[in-house]
């Protein structure tokens, strides 16, 4: 089995439909417009997050989410995975009444034990959410800076990549990086190379969430390369949202071609009908990627991770 790493997954996004309908039933929620036939049902990138939200709301207790984690880095752990990082959402805990420390708490407890159990190296990453605005991301982003915490190790930006302009976030994300959190932001998704360029300027990310539309700007693509930021490429995650019509056309190999660094990821995996093992199946179909070039993305991802240098040499 090829040694794996994720740096993109949403713990929001990593209920499977079965545990959703489950917790649905504990809390009288109706999803049947929601998990259709077992599956999610969502048209498109709204209807996605709506749903995301739905899901999101039945978690309501640090053990519903000690549990969720745990769940998902077992699983993670049983498929090869090293080392995992997941992006987690104070906005989504506080939306349910649960304190953001029992969440933290609850998600702790959980890759401790993981690790424990499996030897899975996990982090957070504290997130705010772009279409709640500047004003909630400084939020989320000041909550991270005063409440360290050794498993949080990066801030970052989810959500609606439409709304807002970079430069709105920036102070949030000095607030993060003045706190000595790493930085990752989402961009080049659901918006074009300018999002990319405005949000490597304006908030100075080590990585991108995405940022395979760079792909539309060689110049873009030429300065990814020569900083060596750092892609965590989604790949079923662009096809199911409609980023690119299908694996042929998808830059993956165009931007690893490039010099860029590239990395797989799940993002939200059942949403996706995916899993990190299923992102390393494509890069091998559709891509063309043998063991050694598979080693060689979880290498590039170990390298990346934001966590400690002894953790990243015992991974290496
Ligand atoms: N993009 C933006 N926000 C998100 C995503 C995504 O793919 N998944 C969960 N929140
Ligand atoms: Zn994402």
């Amino acid at each position: 089995m090829v040694p794996k790493a994720e740096l993109h997954c949403h713990i929001e996004g990593a209920v499977s439909p079965a545990l959703a309908l489950a917790q649905a039933e504990r809390h009288g929620a109706d999803l049947s417009e929601i998990v259709v036939d077992g599956a999610y049902r969502w048209t498109d990138f709204t209807a996605f997050l709506n749903v995301y939200d739905t899901v999101a709301a039945l978690f309501r207790t640090r053990d519903d989410y000690a549990r969720l984690a745990h769940d998902y880095l077992s699983s993670l752990a049983a498929d090869g995975c090293l080392y995992s990082e997941i992006f987690i959402s104070t906005d989504h805990a506080e939306q349910t009444g649960l304190s953001p420390h029992a969440y933290i708490d609850g998600l702790a407890e959980a890759i401790e034990r993981a690790k424990a159990e499996t030897g899975i190296e996990g982090r957070m990453i504290a997130t705010g959410l772009r279409h709640g605005g500047p004003e909630a991301v400084e939020r989320a982003a000041r909550f991270a800076a005063d409440n360290p915490h050794p498993l949080i190790t990066g801030f970052g930006m989810a959500g609606d990549e439409r709304m807002h302009h970079p430069k709105d976030f920036a102070p949030a994300f000095d607030i993060a990086r003045d706190a000595g959190l790493r930085i990752t932001v989402h961009a080049g998704e659901l918006a074009g190379a300018e999002s990319v360029r405005d949000a490597l300027d304006h908030l100075r990310p080590e990585r991108i969430g995405h940022g395979v539309r760079a792909i539309e700007d060689p110049a873009l693509v030429e300065r990814l390369a020569e900083e060596r930021i750092v892609l965590e490429i989604c790949p079923a995650s662009n096809i199911a949202l409609g980023v690119f019509a299908d694996y042929a056309s998808h830059p993956f190999n165009r931007l690893r071609d490039a010099g860029v660094k590239v990395t797989l990821n799940s993002d939200d995996p059942p949403h996706f009908h995916s899993s990190l093992a299923n992102e390393y199946r494509i890069a091998s179909d559709h891509f063309g990627l043998d063991d050694a070039a598979l080693k060689g993305i979880t290498r590039t991802a170990i390298e990346a991770a934001f966590c400690d240098d002894d953790t990243r040499t015992k991974l290496l």
